[in-house]
């Protein structure tokens, strides 16, 4: 993930300081070469050797121990993560006070930079942090958090600094280029579910996983994403517009609504064909033998390619082997113009594991095979085979 990338990573004097030595953790295991900037009041929490210690590198406290640090580490370095951020950095940042070596730093960096505020919620409320924050947004910084939480002094508020996976995806995002700049991307994920009764339904093994990582690959290269989601325990991706629904009705109105301001859309939901005819209100009594009609749900993205004009239309197609003449027959009847075929038969591909085994085939016939990669590989390929088409539209 951050193979051959230097970053930089500035800790100021919070209790939340603890979490940085997650993040140094995490930016190393991923193949960064991570250096510590540490502040006088972050060394009275917490210690520049443990940093040391996972980094395999030097911490640097001291503006006047070498003379050209700020200068040397700042020129090297590919991203400026400062985390834990107090309020009193956060003010000298935004007016440029060099004072010390982290601001000195601030100074001399160029390149990307993501901030994650840790402070008591009465500070954060302040105006004066609040129009600091504010500038050096506009500036160009890209800040994570705080979120409302429970705070070191024992009061309820929002200062609290994000968990160290949060700030390592917003380092991801702030690294990732930014091809999809002015695309909006609607994306479908996770199964659906209808109703027997109140207590019981039809659905099917869909994760999320798949449809999740299209959207945050997509979030990462700058698009703008809706994500419309039947229900599933993965986290929404930060930054997406994220739409909760059970039903394939729902899913339908949902991506309906969403369909005018898309550019393109990419449904990896596995929509439930067909739904009770008629769900009973109350709880069923159990009998030795029930039978169940079932009527067909909509076919949201036959109805979609029925007014396509210029989107770009992207779906899958669960197959139990690699049937491309299948998949192919999706295509042609939903008039896509990509359908990713993935064979549900292997145990690394399709359904509830974070890799899957893709072919992609397009409206002119062209067939792509992949090995087997990691979802969020696969959403990046699906995603540059859209720009593609999206290009030349
Ligand atoms: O969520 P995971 O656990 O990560 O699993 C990922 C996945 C296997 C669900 C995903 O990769 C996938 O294959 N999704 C599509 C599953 C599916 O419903 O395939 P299908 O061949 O039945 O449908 C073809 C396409 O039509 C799909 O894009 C589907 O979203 C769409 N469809 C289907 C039925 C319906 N009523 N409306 C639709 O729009």
């Amino acid at each position: 993930m951050f193979r051959d990338q230097n970053i930089l990573l500035g800790v100021t004097g919070s209790i939340a300081a603890y979490k940085s030595v997650d993040i140094a953790r995490r930016l190393v295991e991923n193949g960064a070469h991570v250096k510590v900037v540490m502040t006088e009041a972050a060394c009275r929490f917490i210690t520049p050797y443990i940093f040391e210690a996972v980094t395999g590198n030097q911490v640097y406290t001291d503006l006047f121990k070498d003379p050209f640090s700020h200068i040397n580490l700042a020129r090297e370095a590919h991203l400026f993560i400062v985390a834990p951020a107090t309020a009193n950095t956060i003010n000298k940042f935004s007016c440029g006070i060099a004072d010390n070596l982290l601001s000195n730093l601030w100074l001399a960096y160029e390149g990307p930079i993501v901030v994650a505020p840790a402070m008591n919620f009465r500070m954060y409320r302040k105006p004066v942090v609040k129009k600091h924050i504010r500038d050096l947004r506009q500036s160009g910084v890209q800040f994570v958090g705080p979120v409302t939480g429970s705070l070191a002094c024992g009061e309820e508020g929002e200062g609290r600094m994000v968990e160290a996976a949060e700030v390592v995806e917003a380092a991801v995002s702030a690294l990732s280029k930014k091809d999809l700049t002015g695309q909006n991307i609607l994306i479908t994920a996770g199964p659906t579910v209808e109703p027997i009764d109140p207590v019981r339904y039809i659905s099917n093994r869909s994760s999320g996983k798949m449809g999740y990582a299209v959207a945050k690959a997509a979030y990462r290269r700058g698009a703008e994403v809706t994500l419309v989601s039947g229900p599933s325990s993965q986290q929404p991706p930060a930054g997406v517009s994220f739409i909760k629904v059970e039903r394939a009705s729902e899913m339908a109105a949902e991506v309906f609504k969403h369909f005018n301001k898309a550019t393109s859309v990419i449904m990896a939901a596995a929509v439930a064909d067909y739904m009770p005819s008629d769900a009973a209100k109350v709880k069923l009594r159990k009998e030795d033998e029930i039978s169940l009609k079932l009527k067909k749900n909509t076919d949201i993205l036959s109805e979609l390619g029925k007014k396509k004009g210029h989107k770009v239309l992207v779906g899958f197609a669960a197959e139990s082997g690699k049937d491309v003449k299948s998949a192919t027959g999706k295509l042609k009847e939903k008039n896509l113009d990509l359908i990713i075929l993935n064979d549900i038969s292997r145990k690394d591909a399709g359904f509830d594991v974070d890799t899957n085994v893709i072919t992609i085939i397009n409206n002119k016939g062209n067939i792509a095979e992949y090995p087997v990669m990691k979802k969020i590989e696969v959403a990046d390929i699906i995603l540059d085979r859209m720009l593609e088409i999206s290009a030349k539209t």
